[in-house]
């Protein structure tokens, strides 16, 4: 079965995002981030790739948005569903298992209901934002594995990176 993904990192008030940008510096959560979404294909929201600001190397790129029609590198879907449903046939194609949904706040609440997998980086800060990512309900959700790590000079906080399927 092919598995759907949000891969996110939320403050304990679940915020995900300040200005456009990250509020955090992870450097360790975001070489967990790379090496996950490597050689899946991620979908994200207009404004979560004008942060990154380039196509993520090694990863099939495909981007939702109403008002972008051409970037070198990334594939555009108009909406949310059309990218979902083009990711489900080209990994069958492809032979990949994982599509992976990678924000912001507006692709993550519009594919709650979507996802099987989820890949929770709980960072261990109340922080102020104006993205959130959604109130889950994890009772239908079975928790399998779990890594912590520790505030450094590489990482603004401690922070926990938590893996559920459904
Ligand atoms: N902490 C994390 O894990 C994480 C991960 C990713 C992003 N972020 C943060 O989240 C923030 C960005 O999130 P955001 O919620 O502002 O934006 P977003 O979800 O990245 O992008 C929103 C845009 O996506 C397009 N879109 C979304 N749904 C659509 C649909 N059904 N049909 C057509 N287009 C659709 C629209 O683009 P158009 O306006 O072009 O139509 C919309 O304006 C940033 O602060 C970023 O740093 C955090």
């Amino acid at each position: 079965m092919i598995k759907i993904s949000h891969v996110v990192a939320l403050s304990k008030n679940n915020v995900i995002g300040i200005d456009n940008d990250l509020p955090w510096s992870l450097k360790s959560d975001l070489a967990h981030f790379k090496e996950y979404t490597s050689n899946k294909i991620i979908i994200m929201g207009r404004k979560t790739f004008e942060s990154i600001g380039r196509p993520l190397p090694n990863r099939i790129n495909y981007v939702v948005s109403t008002t972008i029609k051409n970037i070198d590198g990334v594939k555009i879907f108009s909406s949310t569903k059309e990218a979902i449903d083009e990711a489900y046939k080209e990994c069958a194609c492809i032979q990949k298992d994982e599509i992976v949904i990678i924000g912001g706040g507006y692709l993550f609440r519009e594919t709650l209901i979507d996802i099987n997998k989820l890949i929770l980086t709980r960072v261990d800060c109340e922080i102020d934002g104006d993205i959130y990512y959604p109130e889950i309900d994890l009772s239908s959700w079975k928790l399998i594995s779990t890594q912590s790590f520790t505030k450094d000079i590489n990482n603004d906080y401690d922070f926990k990176i938590e893996e559920y399927i459904r």
